[in-house]
């Protein structure tokens, strides 16, 4: 396994469509085992393939030590709303509160290439909306308003001190020391 950059904002490939999953192969594994291993470096609990780069629609999600995997994930029905704090791996050390709804149902793929559906409320709902939305080029801070949207993007352009690389190298001592706060996915 090996840890992979994580593409931060600004860089296109968070804002693209993936592509679906024909056959959940080898390849396909790795990509998701290598997803796990740099999504637990970066203290994260949930993580989509954008955000290292590819174009797989696969996502990753750690809840509570429960590990899941969806592969062409695909929401059939929501119910409800929840409102609560996000951030994302990809726009680190910024946070809004978004509304979601409080109850899917997804079905998706698992790493054998199984059909499965999954019921979930609070936290695991939040995450699955989250990481779904990045296979389809979408982000937290979408869902801002205006004012709230600016005031975000102009903190992450201060916090990056000019800096434009569109990747960051996970290091998981520096980031455990880094991230005490809130749960990023
Ligand atoms: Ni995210």
């Amino acid at each position: 396994m090996s840890l992979l950059d994580i593409y931060v904002l600004g860089a296109p490939i968070l804002r693209q469509e993936t592509r679906v999953v024909e056959k959940v192969d080898d390849g396909v594994r790795r990509l998701i085992d290598d997803m796990f291993e740099t999504m637990y470096a970066a203290k994260g609990i949930g993580l989509a393939a954008p955000q290292v780069g590819r174009s797989e629609r696969v996502a990753v999600i750690d809840i509570d030590q429960k590990p899941y995997v969806i592969v062409n994930p695909e929401i059939l029905q929501r119910e409800g709303t929840q409102r609560a704090e996000e951030g994302c791996l990809s726009i680190p050390e910024i946070y809004g509160d978004v509304d979601r709804a409080a109850h899917v149902h997804v079905k998706a793929l698992d790493r054998n290439g199984e059909a499965f559906e999954l019921q979930a409320d609070e936290l695991l709902a939040r995450c699955l909306q989250h990481e779904i939305d990045h296979l389809h080029g979408r982000l937290f801070i979408d869902y801002l308003g205006l004012l709230k949207r600016r005031a975000a993007i102009s903190k992450w352009e201060k916090l990056r001190k000019g800096d434009k690389s569109l990747t960051r190298t996970i290091s998981p001592r520096e980031v455990a020391e880094q991230h005490t706060r809130d749960e990023e996915l």
